[in-house]
């Protein structure tokens, strides 16, 4: 969601700040601000809009040189999206500045009780209690000071905190929501994220719940909620993390979708070994004993979940097991029956969205063995699985996911795959020409590609000037529906609802009317002639119809106009290749709206609140 930023070291702190802040500006865009800490005295420069604008107001009010500070990028939850609500916010007396990811459940009561106490606030913010209660608490020790304070805090929080009496150390702290504390030769620094560290510390350590750091040139303390210093292990950064350059693509969506084929390819390899899946290995090595799974939950949130659709489809019809997928915000609070045969999946490319991991929790507790499917090593779904296994997608910085979803769609497919091995539900041959499919899906991805992406780019000039799209298919082209209609209206903000082909009569095709958006994704030939027959449906209505079909069915679907063809392959792993068409059809479409691409209105990357 928001991103955090905070350095201390020899250097003039407001160029690393700013630096920082653009990493993580993905996370959240729309007010920025830095606290730099002075000649014993904090000075604030914030303001609403994104960081470009916060760089103007640097260029004309400067901050004095400080070698300390932190620094925020905002995606609002409480208050207007303005300067007086953007961070970092000040104490009342000013010696406290903080910034905070994250959402204070019990803010309205502790500003209460503050507002008795004779303390006073001027915004709207959840945070702006936090620099009050921490001047309310000190008593001469920052540390405690923390302490008491993250006390008396319910909900989630990664904070940042400058003091002014203390010009050699930075203070963090956070409760579910991630901060990343980082370390080099002479600095200390902080991050929401580790992509804002790697270029300027060489080790890094995530904190823990509730855990509070003192970061210093020199090093760090580490303390736990009570205020007793802890033992923490710095590991080596990855520099792999460091590819966050366009490389000459016009935007990160469209460089993202091109890296598919790589990022399949990345993530199988490690699963499988000369032609044989690897993925009873991982689960042995981490001690979880599938053989007595006798059903599966996948739970995720957007696109995540998409895949989980996919996954729900593929594993029931291969291992035969069956399989439930839950959006997670839903799974978390509709009390949903586990029990230690349960497998719960979890899906997530940044492995910090605040649903999926309360819903990884809640699996955790009623006992339920958990795997999650994570792009971002160290991330805390990642460190709370019983099980992992990475989408190596590297960094996606399009807010529109692209290439972590092809990426999660291939470790579906290798877990349905491994799942009928195990459970001895296919013939053996049939499963091996199928992992030899999968094998070569980084090409079909490639493939598809190359042959779609001039028509895709033809017809998004069908979307222009839509207001409403709906988006069709049946069984797993139903899923690439789904996947599809969230794509094009995140970036293109055209109202798009993806149906099941079958379900439009029963009400939705009352809004089909001429020239009406239908996109049909008709790939699964087991149900070809049922998903044509609602195409006619449609059409019928003056519909203005996109088909997307499998090559071999060109000549029998000659009549319809406006067809997108991608290449044969076994039905399972037909998404991945609607995807491509899906996300190349949604890339044009905001490119032709002149919509910001890679940063739409209203959207984070990281959704670490609920
Ligand atoms: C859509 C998109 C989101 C994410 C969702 C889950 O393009 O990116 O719908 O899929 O917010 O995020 P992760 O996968 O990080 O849990």
């Amino acid at each position: 969601m928001c991103g955090i930023i905070g350095y201390i070291g020899n250097k003039l702190a407001v160029p690393y700040l700013l630096k920082g802040l653009h990493d993580l500006e993905y996370r959240g865009y729309d007010s920025a601000g830095i606290a730099v800490l002075a000649d014993n005295e904090i000075e604030v420069r914030k303001t609403e809009g994104r960081l470009s604008a916060l760089e103007k107001l640097m260029d004309k009010k400067p901050t004095k040189n400080a070698t300390i500070g932190i620094g925020h990028t905002r995606w609002a939850t409480h208050g207007k999206a303005d300067s007086l609500n953007a961070h970092p916010h000040l104490s009342e007396n000013k010696r406290f500045a903080v910034v905070h990811n994250g959402i204070i459940e019990n803010h309205a009561s502790l500003q209460k009780m503050l507002e008795r106490e004779g303390y006073h606030f001027i915004g709207q913010t959840d945070t702006q209690i936090i620099p009050t209660l921490l001047e309310r608490n000190y008593n001469g020790d920052v540390i405690n000071a923390i302490s008491d304070t993250i006390k008396m805090l319910d909900g989630s929080f990664a904070l940042a905190i400058l003091f002014v009496g203390d010009t050699e150390n930075i203070y963090c702290t956070c409760r579910s929501s991630p901060l990343i504390v980082g370390i080099s030769k002479g600095s200390g620094h902080i991050a929401s994220d580790e992509t804002a560290l790697v270029r300027v510390a060489s080790q890094s350590v995530r904190l823990g719940k509730d855990e509070i750091a003192k970061v210093s040139r020199d090093g760090v303390s580490f303390f736990d909620e009570n205020g007793k210093p802890v033992k923490k292990a710095f590991k080596k950064i990855e520099r792999s993390t460091l590819d966050i350059q366009k490389n000459g693509y016009e935007h990160f969506m469209l460089k993202e979708i091109y890296e598919q084929p790589k990022a399949i390819k990345d993530t199988i390899r490690p699963l499988i070994e000369n032609g044989k899946l690897r993925i009873g290995e991982y689960f042995r090595e981490s001690g979880m004993d599938t053989g007595s799974i006798n059903r599966i939950c996948i739970t995720a949130c957007g696109s995540a979940y998409h895949t989980g659709l996919v996954g729900k489809h593929v594993i029931e019809r291969l291992a035969k097991v069956p399989v439930e997928c839950d959006i997670a915000s839903e799974f978390r609070y509709r009390q949903p029956l586990l029990d230690e045969n349960t497998l719960v999946i979890v899906i997530s490319q940044s492995g910090e969205t605040a649903d999926s991991l309360a819903a990884l929790r809640l699996a955790k507790d009623k006992k339920a063995k958990t795997l999650s499917v994570v792009n971002v090593p160290s991330s805390a779904i990642a460190e709370e699985s019983d099980c992992v296994l990475y989408t190596r997608a590297g960094p996606e910085i399009a807010v529109a996911t692209t290439k972590a979803y092809s990426a999660q769609l291939s470790v579906l497919y290798l877990l349905a795959v491994h799942f009928a091995f195990e459970k001895k539900t296919e013939k053996k041959e049939e499963l091996d020409a199928l992992l030899g499919h999968i094998i070569n899906l980084p090409g079909l991805v490639e493939k598809t590609l190359k042959k779609t992406a001039e028509i895709c780019k033809e017809y998004s000039k069908i979307f222009i000037g839509s207001e409403h799209a709906y988006f069709i298919g049946r069984s797993l082209d139903y899923a690439s529906a789904c996947e599809a209609a969230l794509k094009i209206k995140e970036i293109s903000y055209i109202h798009c609802e993806a149906y099941a082909a079958g379900e439009l009569k029963h009400g939705t095709i009352s809004l089909i009317e001429k020239d009406t958006v239908v996109v049909a994704h008709a790939c699964c030939k087991s149900i070809l002639k049922k998903t044509l027959s609602n195409v006619m449906e449609v059409i019928a209505r003056g519909a203005k119809v996109i088909l997307i079909a499998c090559e071999s069915d060109r000549e029998i679907l000659s009549e319809f106009d406006n067809c997108i063809f991608v290449p044969d392959t076994s039905e399972y792993l037909l998404p991945s290749l609607e995807a491509v068409v899906s996300q190349l059809l949604s890339y044009y479409t905001a490119k032709g709206l002149g919509n910001d691409i890679d940063k739409p209105r209203n959207l984070a990357k990281s959704v670490t609140v609920e």
